[in-house]
């Protein structure tokens, strides 16, 4: 065995100890940092996005401002609002697993049933009381929930279907971690009954044990 096949095969074991332990963030940046930038301009690595060459990365490229500021509730159907400070809002994110978001709750807002396909989710209360849970996938289907006040804090695990309803008398806001750049967000009544093109309501009809008049007047709403 040659010198370069032994340490090929060393580095083809290590990844696979690595793989086999569980892998609970993004992958690993490989560097301090890599801003994401859309075109190849004014960067040198390739890496999901490109990266800003890191001689012209500033403070800004880590930096978002307004996450005090309460977004207005009253135009949303479910009475909430969220503010995304994710790889969007803030390219030196990009690579490192992690991301934030307010919530704005109005009297009786919810955020209503979805999920993270990417990311755990840590919420704490800044004000107001929230009823929260989730549920085990199936079979088991179990409901975990809590009502929170200021400063309580609830963790949803990844991929599980997740709400929040504000059951103050007043408006309610929470900010919430994530551990993804790009947590992504599947909002469960608007991927199923609002998908373009609409899935057919006969077949959503008897998936959910609906009558087809209901589902399509569902579809119309989503
Ligand atoms: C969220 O709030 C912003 C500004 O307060 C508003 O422009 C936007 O329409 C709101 N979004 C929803 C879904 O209500
Ligand atoms: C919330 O969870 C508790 C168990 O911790 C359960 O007894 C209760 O029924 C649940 N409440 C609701 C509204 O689902």
């Amino acid at each position: 065995m040659t010198m370069k096949t032994r340490s090929f095969l060393t580095i083809l074991s290590l990844l696979s100890i690595t793989l086999s332990l569980a892998i609970a963030s993004d992958p690993s940046p490989l560097q301090d940092f890599c801003i994401g930038v859309n075109t190849p301009a004014n960067g040198v690595f390739v890496n999901g996005k490109f990266c800003k060459d890191p001689k012209l990365a500033t403070a800004d490229d880590f930096f978002f401002s307004g996450l005090d500021k309460a977004k207005n509730t009253e135009s949303s159907p479910v009475g909430s609002n969220v503010t995304t400070a994710n790889v969007d809002q803030i390219p030196g994110l990009n690579t490192l697993g992690i991301s934030l978001v307010r919530i704005d709750y109005g009297v009786n807002g919810q955020n209503p049933p979805h999920i993270h396909p990417r990311a755990t989710e840590m919420l704490v209360v800044e004000k107001g009381t929230l009823f929260v849970g989730f549920v085990s996938s199936f079979p088991e289907n179990r409901l975990f929930n809590k009502t929170l006040n200021k400063g309580d804090v609830f963790v949803f695990p990844q991929g599980l279907i997740h709400f929040q309803f504000n059951v103050g008398k007043t408006p309610a806001a929470a900010f919430s971690a994530l551990s993804s750049q790009s947590p992504g967000v599947v909002l469960i009544a608007n991927t199923v009954f609002g998908s373009k093109p609409p899935i057919d309501p006969n077949f959503l009809a008897r998936a959910f044990q609906l009558d087809p008049k209901v589902v399509m007047d569902l579809q119309t709403k989503f």
